[in-house]
């Protein structure tokens, strides 16, 4: 029976809901090939360790049914260089062990980028799922370690035609890239039911940090949001005005469901901005909640307001009103302008306050994109296995 065995990487949060339906594929695929005597896939996930606590990590494998990671690199948190170089002296030993034919990684986090470049200089095949995603804006990390990846890989897999035209401008060798979608919906779609079910005000007494009172949170009455890009939460004359409209204006209005990233929550007791976060009534300060517990509130949110590229796109599809706290995205596909549910609005306070005012008086929009259906692991695979060098 032939073979072909491929390494995944992942390494932090968002990157869990990418490879949990591609895990799902490949198994899908084993299960068909052994009935046919078919091509079979070799499998091996590998964790970098970017993320590690279990809200931020193991947490989502259990949720999303991701096997245990075959190998974990166990690199923690450090500065870029330090998480890269890690990752990389690492997984140069895996790659080295473990001869495969193909690396795959997912999304722009810092292990798609160590484990692209170390895979090249090992001569084993890239394809990079997400590809073709372009800020412009090269003061966020994501954009190098996009940029990187997909100049190194071999197969370039986009989840929509703007990130496809993307790659051709930039030179990318029209036989590298295949328009698969995205995959993140697989993984919405897979789990819609299970997180209908759940309860908003349990979701929210479960993971409570503050312990304000949660009662009363109905249906399109709350506002949900996070936050946790460097951008907005790292310079406090930043944070300290965001802080200030987000507890005087938003939670002084509606309840305000805030599940705290892990960088956010040392900001804000560094600036010393945590005890009006924490006292301002209205304000439901969660700890990092799981995928279903997150899609769940996205759900029946009124607005919500956030700076992740993954909720811009998940909004797109439940039609949740977003505003999105940058002022450039690589998903253009989520904006109003192309019929999504997301505007830009930076991190100006002003600006803010007058499209949180316009956007209150939206109601829901669900949007799908081409390809944006349920079935993108699924192209993925077969992309790589139908792939040709020339
Ligand atoms: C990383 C990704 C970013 C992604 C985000 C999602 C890169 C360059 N950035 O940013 O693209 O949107 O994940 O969360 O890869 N921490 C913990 N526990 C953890 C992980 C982190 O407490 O399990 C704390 C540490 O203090 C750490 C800080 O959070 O220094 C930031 O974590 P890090 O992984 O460096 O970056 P993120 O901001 O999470």
């Amino acid at each position: 029976m032939k073979t072909i065995k491929i390494i995944s990487v992942v390494g932090a949060r968002p990157n869990f809901m990418k490879i949990a339906p591609f895990v799902r594929a490949i198994e899908m695929h084993n299960l068909a090939s052994q009935q046919s005597h078919g091509l079979n896939i070799n499998h091996i996930l590998v964790h970098s360790g970017q993320h590690y606590d279990i809200g931020m990590s193991e947490a989502f494998f259990r949720a999303l049914s991701i096997p245990d990671p075959d190998i974990n690199l166990e690199v923690g948190s450090g500065s870029h260089a330090e998480q890269v170089g890690q990752t990389m002296i690492a997984f140069e030993k895996v790659l080295r062990q473990e001869k495969s034919d193909w690396v795959v990684v997912v999304g722009d986090v810092n292990a798609t980028l160590a484990c692209s470049v170390t895979a090249k200089k090992e001569g084993v095949n890239v394809c990079h799922i997400e590809a073709g995603l372009r800020s412009g804006d090269m003061t966020m990390p994501e954009e190098i370690n996009r940029l990187v990846t997909d100049r190194l890989a071999d197969l370039l897999l986009t989840p929509d035609k703007i990130s496809s035209e993307n790659l051709r401008k930039e030179g990318v060798a029209e036989n590298k890239i295949v328009f698969v979608g995205n995959i993140m919906i697989d993984t919405l779609e897979a789990n819609r039911a299970q997180a209908a079910a759940l309860d908003i005000e349990t979701i929210c007494q479960e993971n409570s940090l503050n312990a304000s009172s949660v009662k009363g949170l109905r249906k399109g009455g709350y506002a949900l949001m996070t936050m946790h890009r460097p951008s907005n939460v790292d310079d406090p004359t930043v944070l300290g005005p965001l802080v200030d409209f987000l507890c005087d204006e938003v939670a002084g209005e509606m309840p305000l469901i805030w599940p705290l990233h892990p960088r956010s929550g040392k900001r804000l007791k560094e600036f010393g901005l945590w005890s009006k976060v924490e006292q301002t009534s209205g304000m439901v300060l969660l700890h990092p909640i799981g995928y279903h517990e997150m899609l769940r509130l996205n759900m029946d949110a009124r607005i919500l307001l956030t700076d992740s590229g993954g909720l811009q796109e998940e909004c797109t599809v439940l039609g949740t009103p977003c505003l999105t706290l940058r002022w450039n995205t690589e998903r253009p596909v989520t904006l109003r302008e192309h019929g999504g549910a997301s505007v830009l609005v930076g991190n100006d306070v002003e600006r803010i306050r007058t499209e949180y005012k316009n956007t209150l008086a939206s109601g829901r929009k669900p949007m799908r994109p081409e390809f944006w259906d349920g079935h993108t692991a699924e192209r993925c695979l077969q992309a790589i296995i139908d792939y040709r060098e020339n």
